[in-house]
């Protein structure tokens, strides 16, 4: 569904009927019912379902646990498992009978079954691609009831992450004319752009579904950034009986307004059908002007080079699970703009809909990529066992519903195949799925993610797609630049650096795991294929050939949590040795959406407005005197450390080097000195430290961190302080455990206990600990490294929502969020 398609419903709605809607429900999100267990014969209508919980979607039933050693930690220790059945009683609107009646499912998690009054209407497996089915047959339209009944059975060992479990994204009936805009209909592109003259392709295809050929007038009209129309074309088209035609049109619009990632300017396009002068369809979709370009010598936007400053992200969105929350994911991107992220890699399945709309909007490129897995396994349950079948059938789907996209410059048919060494057949494959791409959208490149080394190369397997993702291998880049000459090549995945946030071992050492289960953040330790970003920072600079690189990750996720429980990621089977281990500990940020320590160290690397962080934290009882590593990450030219008032002296970025352990893959050296961290080594005394920032010998920043006192209080803080009432917005409350002065109190990990009252409900709870047990859903957390979160979302009533946090001795603090 395109993201103007409930306007869409509700008009032809309105065109068809005239006075009344079609349908009583067009977003099919609410009043489903729900029941998580094998339920014999509940696709049939008169299935007695009285007892089965209500709610409304998006639903993700893993996410509610409760966390378990029983379930799989590299799942998330989470029950993303077992049969779940929703069904749906509804009533059409007399007037919709004659239309086409589709239901549209924008994903559910997975392998999902759908029957209308008791009819089996169709069966789609991969939990992340959307799919509708045409249901006008199936239904009544005489006033009387109506049910959908959807079975999903997610299995164990069927992803190496968290996949979630249920109906995640949205639902919707769209009613139509026999004679419509197919869905994902308006292919968009503009082959010229230029700051003089952009050209728009339009090729939309109409179905007609009545028995008669159907002459119909094809409108498409385009309108800038403000509104204003931009250019309008009609064409005549004869659409056969019971077949399908294409409306193609090019089009001039002098001065476009081009997409780039500091302007995202995205044009809007209004498709309309008449027939004999009436309007029986209208469909809106969005696109850009901008022209990309990838080349052995780098990748170009708009004709400027632009090295990936990139992210890989999954797509759950922490305590809320894989359920789409458009603000989850539009929090989630800003967030990674402000490190300075210019590209997302989606790792390794198609996001939502709302998630590219927002790469659209905020200016991100986006990797858009299909498949973890082909037809080799990698865990006993994944896709492989549906590649055979289905593999073709998703990833066109993919491309047809991203196509119009701007942020989307990448189709990525998959990542670390395991058929990437396979000689006879995997080059087959590849080749097949990047043909499968460019059938749909010949405009964008193919790449996928290769971890082997050298066999993809060697063996004509990284040749099939347009550009080489490499995993994980920075001191080969210039080996495979030089001996592969024809291949244009970016890091698909780098660093997978880990841990926790706030949480620092003292002495810095590289170890393989730390008894607590959680991980140092001075940013050095991770799996034995992983490295600091720093080392990725200096083979980029290196090979500026190399388009740049999308690091593993920008958030922690749920699952996989390296490196406890497995540190060879390709194991089968659970991961449950370190348990409580549960998440990830590779992001920059972690599960809550708090920067780590690294965050500061990619934006250090990848903006320019002046920025300073320190660390660690300054709160070392017991260790007087003792030497603490006390790290700079900034992007300004020196930077000089005060303890209680004292200089340590000057750092100068580029001249002053910080040693690093390092021990990983194809890379015999014990030590990298990294020249974009400072440091100091400074006997511990309570009290301030302070660093200050110099540009051009003038002081632009600086950064404190106090010895904290005793926790006195609990501070609040909202991401915003009006939100929409509309059932589905959300507001992040920061939760900080403070002593007097308003310092955070580093180790504090304090009870706090939530009530709220007005407009809007509690949804989730977190603190970024990789190993609490404690439910998502609990009206309460404890603090980790002195922070939680909550998570507030709106009623569909105006209002204000009022939240309070108290914990045990300290001050309460509380917080009101309006809604309008
Ligand atoms: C890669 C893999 C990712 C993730 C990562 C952890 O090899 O492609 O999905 O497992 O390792 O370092």
């Amino acid at each position: 569904m395109n993201k103007n398609s409930f306007l869409l419903i509700v008009m032809i709605a309105f065109l068809v009927s005239s006075e009344k809607t079609i349908a009583q429900d067009l977003n099919f999100n609410d009043a489903w019912l729900f029941y998580n267990d094998v339920a014999e014969g509940a696709e049939k209508p008169d299935f007695n379902d009285a007892k089965w919980r209500k709610l409304s979607l998006p639903h993700d039933w893993g996410i509610e646990g409760p966390f378990s050693n029983n379930n799989n930690a590299r799942t998330g220790g989470l029950p993303s498992k077992g049969t779940g059945w929703y069904r749906k009683h509804f009533k059409m609107d007399k007037n919709a009978e004659g239309k086409l009646v589709h239901i549209e499912f924008e994903g559910a998690m997975y392998d999902a079954y759908v029957w209308v009054n008791g009819n089996f209407v169709g069966n789609r497996p991969y939990g992340y691609i959307g799919f509708e089915f045409e249901i006008s047959k199936h239904l009544k339209f005489d006033g009387s009831e109506n049910v959908v009944a959807v079975r999903l059975t997610p299995k164990d060992l069927s992803s190496r992450w968290y996949p979630g479990a249920g109906l995640y994204r949205s639902v919707w009936l769209k009613v139509n004319n026999p004679v419509h805009v197919e869905q994902w209909g308006a292919y968009i592109t503009t082959p010229t752009v230029s700051k003089k003259l952009g050209v728009i392709q339009n090729e939309t295809t109409i179905v007609n579904s009545t028995n008669l050929d159907a002459k119909v007038k094809v409108t498409q009209e385009y309108f800038s950034p403000d509104g204003k129309l931009a250019a309008k074309i009609d064409d005549e088209i004869t659409v056969k009986a019971n077949s399908k035609e294409v409306s193609g049109t090019w089009v001039n619009v002098k001065n476009p307004e081009i997409w780039d990632t500091e302007n995202p300017n995205i044009y809007k396009a209004v498709t309309t059908v008449s027939k004999n002068g009436k309007v029986i369809d209208t469909y809106n979709s969005t696109f850009g002007f901008r022209s990309i370009s990838f080349t052995t010598e780098g990748f170009f936007l708009n004709g400027k080079k632009v090295r990936f400053n990139g992210v890989c992200l999954h797509h759950d969105n922490g305590a809320l699970g894989a359920a789409v929350y458009r603000r989850a994911d539009e929090r989630k991107l800003q967030i990674m703009k402000s490190m300075g992220v210019n590209a997302v890699r989606t790792s390794h399945n198609p996001p939502s809909r709302e998630f590219l709309e927002l790469c659209d909007e905020l200016g991100l490129m986006v990797l858009d990529e299909a498949f973890d897995v082909w037809k080799e396994q990698k865990v006993e349950n994944g896709y492989n066992v549906f590649f055979e079948e289905w593999a073709e059938r998703d990833i066109k789907d993919m491309v047809k519903r991203d196509r119009n996209h701007p942020s989307v410059i990448m189709w990525s048919t998959g990542n670390e195949i395991h058929e990437q060494h396979n000689k006879k057949n995997g080059w087959k494959v590849a080749k097949m799925l990047h043909e499968y791409c460019k059938e749909i959208d010949p405009t964008r490149p193919t790449t996928l993610g290769m971890n082997n080394f050298e066999a993809p190369y060697k063996m004509n397997f990284a040749a099939q797609s347009d550009i080489a993702g490499i995993n994980y291998k920075p001191t080969k880049y210039g080996y495979i630049h030089e001996t592969y000459p024809q291949l244009a090549l970016y890091g698909s995945e780098t660093s997978s650096c880990t841990s926790s946030r706030g949480v620092y071992h003292l002495p810095i050492e590289k170890y393989q795991k730390h008894e607590s289960n959680h991980v140092t953040s001075y940013d050095l330790v991770g799996p034995p294929w992983a490295y600091p970003p720093d080392v990725e920072f200096h083979f980029q600079e290196q090979n500026p050939n190399i388009m740049g690189e999308f690091i593993w990750t920008g958030f922690d996720y749920l699952g996989e949590p390296t490196p406890y429980g497995g540190r060879d990621n390709s194991t089968n089977g659970y991961w449950n040795a370190d348990w409580p281990s549960r998440s990830s500990y590779f992001g920059a940020v972690d599960l809550c959406g708090f920067p780590k320590d690294r965050f500061y160290l990619y934006q250090s690397h990848w903006t320019t407005k002046p920025m300073i962080h320190l660390l660690p934290h300054w709160n070392w009882k017991g260790m007087e005197g003792e030497e603490i590593p006390v790290y700079c990450y900034t992007n300004v030219d020196e930077a000089e450390l005060f303890v209680n008032g004292k200089s340590m002296g000057k750092r100068v970025k580029g001249k002053d080097f910080t040693e690093l352990k390092v021990d990983f893959l194809r890379y015999e050296p014990k030590i990298f000195n990294s020249k974009y961290r400072l440091s100091w080594n400074v006997p511990y005394e309570p009290g301030t430290i302070k660093v200050v920032g110099y540009k051009d010998g003038k002081v632009v920043n600086e950064k404190t961190i106090n010895t904290a006192g005793k926790p006195y209080q609990v501070k609040l803080s909202v991401d915003r302080k009006e939100i929409d009432a509309d059932g589905t917005d959300l507001a992040y409350v920061t939760i900080r455990v403070e002593d007097k002065n308003g310092n955070l109190c580093p180790n504090a990990d304090n009870l706090v206990k939530f009530s709220v009252k007005g407009e809007g409900n509690l949804i989730a709870v977190d603190n970024g600990d990789q190993t609490s047990l404690t439910s998502f859903q609990a009206p309460q957390r404890k603090a980790f490294s002195g922070m939680c979160l909550a998570i507030l979302k709106s009623s569909k009533t105006s209002g204000k929502i009022e939240l309070t946090a108290k914990s045990k001795s300290l001050k309460t603090d509380k917080i009101i969020v309006k809604t309008n």
